[in-house]
């Protein structure tokens, strides 16, 4: 039943999506600089006390609109309504390319024991948070929003006490703060030297920012670069400090080697807001494959030939190869070699691999012209890579029998040729000795 539910919720909210994105198309725009409205998910959460008297935390997917306009609009949608009011901070300036996959999700957000009044114009000291995150195949983009209750909500973030927001209800909020980054996740060669995309806007001036980030890889988290304005310190490389000031916290990856691997987290701390975006970054190269035979290769019956495929420098490790062997042209199913061998992977200084394999080729006069194949298929690779050659096998020794043949016929004439005079003669002496001895 739940499942339904959420399956239903899920057709729903995408329903309304297309219906958003409608709305952005007949507006003639290409971006979401005039968006009014979006759906999103509102992962709402319930606090209980449970049986053991620990606190528990439970989640509810419900269905919410994000709206953009101005204090005092009126719903456009009959869902939870997170009215975005203009702010010096907009997140959709910042959203660009295809509407593949747009996905929007709010969450409740405590500021974990920090309690301050935000420093912006307006804000109170009661003010309650929100995130609204927008993910994209291109870009993560998390916007914190503010909403002042008309009454506090009074209580500790780990407290019972939530703001109650009922179906339908309309919040009114301000943007106070965004982060994002424009590389969600990165692939990457070995010794390049990537930039991790991370951003960050704040709707009053003189923000008190901290910017950090960290690696976490193997469960163990280091501190690569950190930054404060209120100090002016800064530890680690990677971060140009005059871009922090403006909005821009990217940083540079040094030569990339196996150990680079891992999470990259870029954190942004402007009291009593912490956003943090998580950024995975993975190394791979591309294999080399080769064959040791040309693109053709001939063979007389009973000889046989070991035949290898290099696949060379290629991260990470897995790999699949295979050789097999298929008609020229293509069309009936190609049959996939029983006596292949593999050879150990080889680990090569860079931290690249390599992978050899190989069978012993003993054909019959039926397998000549047809073409064997060595397949690659890697995480590196779209389609496997495909190295081939066209087997030629020929009958044992046939040219020589003929020579043979040809030189015995002539041998043999010779002879003849050489005898037959001889023959002659001699038949013809033998005659006259016979008339002689008869007359
Ligand atoms: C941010 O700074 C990095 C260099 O630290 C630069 O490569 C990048 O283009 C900048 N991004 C923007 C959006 O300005």
């Amino acid at each position: 039943m739940a499942v339904l539910r959420t399956t239903l919720d899920m057709i729903r909210s995408s329903g309304l999506l297309i219906l958003a994105l409608l709305n952005l198309r007949f507006n003639g725009s290409q971006s979401l600089a005039d968006l009014q409205w979006l759906p999103c998910q509102f992962v709402d959460e319930k606090v209980q006390v449970n049986e053991e008297g620990h606190l528990e935390t439970q989640y509810i997917h419900r269905e919410a609109v994000i709206q953009f306009g101005y204090d005092g609009d009126s719903p456009l949608h009959p869902a939870i309504t997170f009215l975005i009011t203009a702010s010096k901070v907009d997140m959709r300036r910042y959203f660009e390319g295809g509407e593949d996959s747009l996905n929007c999700e709010i969450r409740r957000h405590n500021s974990g024991g920090i309690f301050m009044r935000w420093p912006a114009l307006g804000a109170q000291e009661h003010d309650v948070w929100f995130t609204c995150t927008l993910r994209h195949s291109k870009s993560t983009i998390t916007t914190f929003l503010r909403h002042t209750p008309s009454a506090p909500v009074g209580g500790k973030p780990d407290s019972l006490k939530r703001l109650t927001v009922n179906d339908k209800d309309l919040l009114t909020t301000s943007a106070g703060m965004v982060i994002l980054t424009r590389t969600p996740s990165v692939e990457v060669g070995f010794l390049k030297e990537p930039t991790l995309d991370c951003q960050f806007a704040v709707d009053h001036k003189q923000a008190n920012v901290t910017v950090e980030w960290r690696l976490q890889r193997h469960g163990e988290r280091s501190k690569l670069f950190s930054y404060s304005s209120r100090t002016g310190k800064s530890e680690g490389t990677g971060v140009s400090i005059k871009a922090i000031g403006a909005g821009n916290a990217s940083f540079k990856l040094p030569p990339t080697r196996k150990p680079s691997e891992g999470t990259y987290i870029c954190s942004v701390l402007i009291p009593p807001l912490y956003g943090t975006h998580d950024i995975p970054v993975s190394l791979t190269e591309q294999p080399r494959v080769s064959l040791n035979v040309g693109s053709t290769y001939s063979l007389t019956l009973g000889e046989d030939k070991k035949v290898v495929c290099d696949a060379e420098g290629y991260y990470p490790l897995d790999v699949n190869m295979e050789w097999l062997r298929e008609p020229v042209g293509g069309s009936p199913t190609p049959v996939f070699l029983k006596n292949v061998l593999y050879s150990s992977h080889r680990v090569h200084q860079d931290g690249t691999y390599s992978l050899s394999a190989f069978f012993l080729l003993q054909p019959g006069l039926e397998d000549s012209g047809y073409k064997y194949t060595c397949r690659v298929s890697h995480k590196s690779l779209l389609t496997p890579i495909r190295k081939s050659f066209i087997l030629s096998v020929t009958e044992p020794d046939s040219t020589l029998w003929y020579i043979t043949v040809f030189v015995i016929i002539i041998v043999m004439l010779g002879i003849l040729f050489w005898l037959l005079p001889q023959f002659i003669t001699g038949s013809k002496r033998c005659k006259e000795e016979v008339l002689r001895a008869h007359a």
